[in-house]
């Protein structure tokens, strides 16, 4: 897990409100958003991405799904965990 991911992923953490934040969101949308990056948006709908695709579910009330920074890891990770298709 690097800290790239790490980044990316507060995108989707509505609570993420503390100071700094912000910053730290509009990082980590924008690493998600680049192809040499995450590249996040070439299989996820992300609010405000650019031609998304669709191999993976829209990244939408991700805080709603996963309730702690671990768990949304874990998905991340190796979603094979908990899903065996996936
Ligand atoms: C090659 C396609 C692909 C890329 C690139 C990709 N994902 Fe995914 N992602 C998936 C798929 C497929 C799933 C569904 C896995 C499953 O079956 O549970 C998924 C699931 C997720 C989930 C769980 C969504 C939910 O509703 O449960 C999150 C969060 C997520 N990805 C975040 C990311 C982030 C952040 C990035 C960029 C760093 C990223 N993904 C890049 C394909 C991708």
């Amino acid at each position: 897990m690097n800290k790239l991911l790490l980044l990316a992923l507060c995108l989707s953490l509505v609570a993420c409100n503390y100071p700094g934040m912000q910053q730290r969101l509009a990082t980590g949308k924008d690493l998600s958003f680049q192809r040499s990056k995450g590249n996040c948006l070439a299989c996820h709908v992300i609010e405000d991405g650019e031609d998304p695709g669709n191999i993976g579910p829209a990244l939408v009330n991700i805080q709603e799904k996963y309730r702690s920074r671990q768990q949304l890891k874990d998905i991340i990770w190796d979603a094979t965990q908990f899903n065996a298709n996936a």
